[in-house]
């Protein structure tokens, strides 16, 4: 089936507020995340690398800020550990809405909970395996600690944590060539220099980067070992993080 496409932003229509994941954005939303996050497609196959091999037998598996369940689908189709149930939580009800009919549509026999939760309340427990693919980013910086946190203490000795995000840069000059870079991706991708402002102004204070730097500071102060960046394009990255 052919991603309808992403027009959001391109016509001159006034009062557009802050972005939000509402069900304008639910219908454009894959063919959206593939033209503006660089590495998205990549990210998402090897997630299921990821899951295949650090899957642990009776053990859940978590896919946080699940939106339509790309991470979660990569995952059901290679965990080849017994008895492992996916959990994916997202709080849109329009997200989890059409995800549950993305999952139903797929006829593969790992277990998937879905959950319409904010992260910040949701409980996580014996978890060998917690994705978080371009979701930090929208929590509240003063909240993200203790979102980390909890992760932490809910996985398994063994477990990863593969923690997707835009970033920022503590250099003012290569934070604006990555972000050109990025603009620049984009337009290749169809969106209008217009389209991109737009989208720019209603993220602005709802997506918040943080350096890779904070993340591992952080990553390490919640208790986990080894952080790895395996992924970055530009500004936009991913890590891997592992409980011992
Ligand atoms: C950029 S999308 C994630 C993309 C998705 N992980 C993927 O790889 O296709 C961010 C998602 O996080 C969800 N989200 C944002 N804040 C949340 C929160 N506090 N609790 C649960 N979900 C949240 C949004 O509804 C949205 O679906």
């Amino acid at each position: 089936m052919n991603d309808k496409r992403d027009d959001i932003y391109a016509y001159n229509e006034k009062g557009f507020g802050h972005f939000v994941f509402d069900q304008r954005v639910v219908e454009v939303f894959p063919d959206m995340i593939k033209r503006s996050v660089p590495g998205y497609s990549t990210i998402i196959h090897m997630v299921g690398q990821i899951a295949e091999r650090y899957a642990q037998a009776g053990s859940n598996c978590y896919d946080l800020g699940c939106s339509l369940g790309a991470s979660t689908l990569a995952m059901r189709h290679r965990i080849q550990a017994a008895n492992v149930r996916i959990v994916s939580v997202d709080n849109s009800a329009d997200m989890i809405e059409r995800c549950k009919l993305v999952i139903d549509a797929d006829s593969h026999d790992v277990p998937v909970e879905l959950r319409c939760e904010d992260l910040l309340q949701s409980e996580l427990n014996n978890a060998s395996v917690v994705v978080m693919n371009f979701t930090l980013q929208f929590i509240a910086p003063g909240k993200r600690d203790q979102l980390i946190s909890k992760i932490y203490k809910g996985m398994r000795p063994g477990g990863v944590l593969v923690l997707s995000e835009k970033l920022k840069f503590n250099d003012d000059h290569h934070d604006q060539l990555m972000n050109e870079l990025h603009h620049y991706f984009k337009k290749t991708n169809g969106y209008s220099d217009l389209e991109i402002a737009k989208k720019r102004s209603a993220l602005e204070n709802v997506l918040i980067p943080e350096s890779l730097e904070k993340h591992k500071q952080r990553l390490a102060a919640c208790g986990f070992k080894g952080t790895e960046l395996w992924f970055q394009c530009f500004n936009f990255s991913s890590l891997l993080a592992f409980k011992e």
